[in-house]
């Protein structure tokens, strides 16, 4: 667990779809913010001395055997709370009132008028417009607690004890669909809980640098560096906490996009104005991924094998016993490893879940409590140059989770041709920067095509651009249909092996970015 942040806010997540958005809102107001597993216990979270606690929503009811609980010690200390969907029930059925199953549930926008004047409410008057997604309501209030605001169903909208230590809302005001929800969360945050807006990228620079520089001491360190933005921060980072004993490399897996390898590494010495040495260690990951098909079984072979690399590298630099990498905080979530609480494996990010048991180095991770819009802010500070910092993110894995199927030097060529002319045609078009990410990926299915005449029998590519802030959720872009058809042109009449070009229209969730 983090200790680097001593106060804002911590988040006890009882499994609500919107857990990461209270979070991101929390430090959007510059607080620091981080979720923790809902059964943490009461000493846990006092250890990191938190201005206030969050009790997220959830899909359980109070009432059910299995439902989440939490240290409800946490009740007695004198630390503000505000309970949301279920974190309310959770809250008014351990101070005594009832919750009860509600035959008509709210699911959506509903209007709430305010009852009693109350700090969370300040500077809002009714009636409020929020957005409601529960079955169960309050019917009977705990003792000395009062009612703050009702819907229009007469169902209990929000309420707060009468010292003004616990304050609940039914419905969610860290979603962009309830008015002024970001003034609730702000009255929350600075005028109840004083919290302190210190969440900014000078300060987490500061902190970081001295942390790494007690860590390292006079010891080596190998960075692992990609050529994308994340990489590219801890690299900085790591050079202006420990200077040269920072050893920051590139590993060719064979995997990068086309000629990537080389562009990287005079790019980052340019930008980042540090020394970064170029391995090639293609034949060894591309064995090791001979007649590989499932996703997973990818990822770890990747995962695995860029450690062995690295401490194969290392063992030419005398002792080094640490690595650095650039794992940021949807790496951790996504990867089902959230604060030593096994979360829903969605897939293993090389550098996460991907890990060999039996690696030798310990791991620095300066990046892991930060979304991605926050790693371009740290990497502003750093001064690292624009083309860097908006460079669209490329996985670690690279085109690994992007040829569906086998993976052969004949495919990646395919895919590398493809993808190159897809990202040029964006630059050409001024789309590049509109686009969080695009990449393109090859299906391992033919199909019948005729070209001059002749019938073709070649591999269909998909291509996939989105929009996002921080790669959590994102909808496709809107390619103007006039690029779309230069993209299919160009791939069709110049690339060997492809007949046939499909757009993915899918936003995340329900599809994740990458295919694999
Ligand atoms: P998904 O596919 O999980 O991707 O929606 C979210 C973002 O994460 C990137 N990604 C990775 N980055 N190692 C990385 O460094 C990985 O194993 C990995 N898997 C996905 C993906 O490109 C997108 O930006």
């Amino acid at each position: 667990m983090s200790k680097l942040y001593n106060g804002g806010v911590i988040i006890l997540d009882f499994g609500s779809q919107y857990t990461q958005l209270i979070a991101r809102r929390v430090r959007e107001q510059k607080v620091y913010s981080q979720i923790l597993p809902p059964s943490i216990p009461l000493e846990e979270i006092l250890k990191n001395k938190p201005n206030a606690i969050i009790l997220s929503g959830g899909p359980s009811s109070v009432y059910n055997q299995n439902s989440p609980k939490f240290d409800n010690r946490i009740l007695k200390q004198n630390i503000p709370i505000l309970g949301i969907c279920y974190g309310l029930h959770l809250l008014v059925y351990n101070s005594g009132g009832i919750v009860e199953c509600s035959e008509n549930g709210e699911y959506g926008f509903a209007e709430v008028s305010l009852k009693h004047s109350n700090d969370l409410f300040r500077d809002l008057h009714s009636p409020l417009k929020v957005w409601m997604s529960h079955g169960d309501k309050v019917t009977k209030i705990p003792p000395n607690w009062n009612v703050l605001a009702k819907s229009t169903n007469n169902v209990i909208a929000a309420l707060a004890n009468s010292s003004n230590t616990k304050f609940a809302t039914q419905f969610h005001p860290e979603v962009h669909h309830t008015n002024m929800g970001d003034i609730i969360l702000r009255n929350f945050l600075f005028k109840i809980s004083k919290c302190p807006p210190n969440w900014k990228p000078k300060n987490f620079v500061r902190k970081k640098v001295n942390e790494i520089k007690s860590k390292v001491k006079d010891s080596k360190i190998i960075v692992g560096v990609s050529g994308g933005v994340d990489s590219s921060v801890v690299a900085a980072l790591m050079h202006k906490a420990v200077g040269s004993q920072a050893i920051s490399i590139i590993i060719d897996h064979g995997l990068m996009r086309k000629n990537e390898a080389q562009k990287c590494v005079k790019e980052l010495r340019k930008g980042l104005g540090i020394n970064i040495s170029l391995y090639n260690e293609k034949t060894v990951f591309l064995n090791g991924l001979k007649g590989i098909i499932d996703p997973e079984e990818k990822r770890k072979i990747i995962g695995n094998q860029f450690i062995y690399s690295f401490q194969k590298i290392a063992k030419t630099f005398g002792d080094v016993p640490f690595l650095a990498q650039g794992t940021l905080y949807p790496d951790v979530i996504e990867s089902g490893i959230s604060h030593g609480q096994k979360a829903e494996l969605i897939k293993s990010h090389h550098n996460v879940g991907g890990l060999p048991d039996d690696m030798e180095f310990q791991l620095i991770e300066p990046l892991r409590d930060l979304f991605k819009d926050e790693v371009r802010d740290v990497a502003k500070e750093l001064g690292i140059p624009n083309f860097l910092i908006y460079r669209h993110p490329f996985p670690g894995p690279g085109l690994g989770v992007r040829i569906i199927g086998e993976i052969n030097e004949q495919r990646i060529q395919v895919l590398q041709d493809a993808d190159q002319i897809f990202i040029d045609i964006l630059h050409e078009d001024n789309l590049y920067n509109k686009i969080w990410q695009a990449f393109a990926v090859l299906i391992p299915v033919k199909t019948v095509g005729v070209m001059g005449d002749h019938r073709t029998y070649d591999n269909l590519l998909g291509i996939r651009a989105v929009t996002s802030t921080d790669g959590m959720t994102a909808d496709w872009y809107r390619i103007p249909e006039k690029t779309l058809n230069k993209i299919s042109n160009r791939i069709v009449n110049n690339v060997k092996g492809v007949n046939r070009v499909v757009y993915d229209i899918t936003s995340k969730p329900p599809g994740t970015i990458e295919w694999e």
